[in-house]
């Protein structure tokens, strides 16, 4: 067994979103969700277990890591060790495509890349459905970075019932992410903070009430490929997860005086027929989905609105795989 591995995972655009959990320990969500891998951005890892090593090593980007990155690494590592029942301390190396600090959450890709690596270096041979699991543990939404295309993240009570599945491959639907990038510094509050608080907020139940009615309705959409009521229920998301994110003890205000322009924007194309709609993570910067047909439009005009510094597009991406 040679205990090294390189993998590869894409982040995703989360549809319907993962906002609180039930377990914060174990990252079991307080509801189910739906996202797009995104093609061309990727993280690749290598995961190294050596005989002798005294603690886990991480770099990143070609810079040693420390803080909250390397704990998180390491507690994910300890659970790696404790399933494969081994006391081999790891060297992991790290390397985005995609600037770091784009606004673009870069723990799902991290994670799923992480989970695959780690697990095949210590010779564990996981199904799909168990990796999803694994990555989990390390970011809630790189459970979604495993499978490829668009992909459902299901809630439940028991670790193992937490799993991703693909609900169509990446050839299904010719959507395109259109990233606004508004803002690229790091965020003040990172979502495994923001999860903590999202009970906080008076509005959460209501948004975890409705959440299986809004996920059958994105489902079907993205199933028949129906923009305009895909668009009416990835933007009600949205703004519903920002309420929750807005009322919570403390408020979180992710939104940037350009990222609402953008949104406002969004919505007057779709009045003359372009499709497009938004969405927005834990951060100001906006992805505005839209149809290939429409997407050369739609990332021209981006460019054109004041505070919007760049525009990344990226289409349905695959699953995570080894390198
Ligand atoms: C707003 O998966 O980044 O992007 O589990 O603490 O790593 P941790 O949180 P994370 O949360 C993602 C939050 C979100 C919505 C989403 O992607 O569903």
């Amino acid at each position: 067994m040679s205990l090294t591995s390189t993998a590869a995972a894409h982040p995703n655009i989360a549809f319907i979103k993962y906002w609180g959990n039930r377990d914060d320990r174990l990252r079991l969500p307080l509801n189910s969700s739906i996202s797009m891998n995104l093609a061309g951005l990727e993280t690749r890892t290598t995961v190294r277990f050596e005989p002798g090593l005294e603690r886990d090593l991480l770099t990143i980007n070609g810079e040693p890591a420390s803080g909250d990155a390397l704990v998180r690494t390491v507690t994910f590592l300890d659970h790696l060790r404790r399933m494969a029942g081994t006391p081999l301390h790891a060297r992991v190396v790290s390397a985005t495509n995609f600037p770091a600090g784009a606004g673009i959450a870069s723990s799902a890709a991290a994670f799923a890349a992480l989970a695959l690596a780690g697990s095949r270096a210590l010779g564990l041979q996981l199904s799909e459905r168990q990796l999803t699991v694994l990555a989990r543990r390390g970011s809630g939404s790189a459970a979604r970075s495993i499978p490829g295309g668009f992909v459902e993240w299901h809630a439940a009570d028991r670790d193992e019932d937490s799993f991703a599945e693909s609900i169509a491959p990446p050839e299904h639907w010719d959507l395109i992410d259109c990233i606004a990038l508004i803002r690229t510094e790091h965020k003040k509050i990172g979502s495994t903070a923001g999860h903590a608080l999202a009970g906080t907020s008076p509005l959460q139940a209501a948004r975890i009430d409705d959440a299986p009615r809004r996920l059958e309705l994105c489902r079907t959409a993205l199933l028949r490929r129906d923009f305009s009521a895909f668009a009416e229920v990835v933007e009600l998301d949205s703004n519903l997860m920002h309420a929750v994110m807005m009322t919570s003890s403390p408020p979180l205000y992710y939104w940037a005086p350009e990222s609402l322009a953008v949104m406002k924007a969004v919505a007057d194309w779709r009045r003359e027929n372009i499709e497009a709609c938004f969405t927005l993570d834990a951060g100001p910067n906006v992805h505005v989905l839209s149809t290939a047909q429409y997407a050369g439009e739609v990332k021209a005009r981006l460019e054109t609105m004041p505070g919007v510094q760049a525009v990344l597009s990226s289409s349905p991406g695959g699953p995570a795989r080894l390198v």
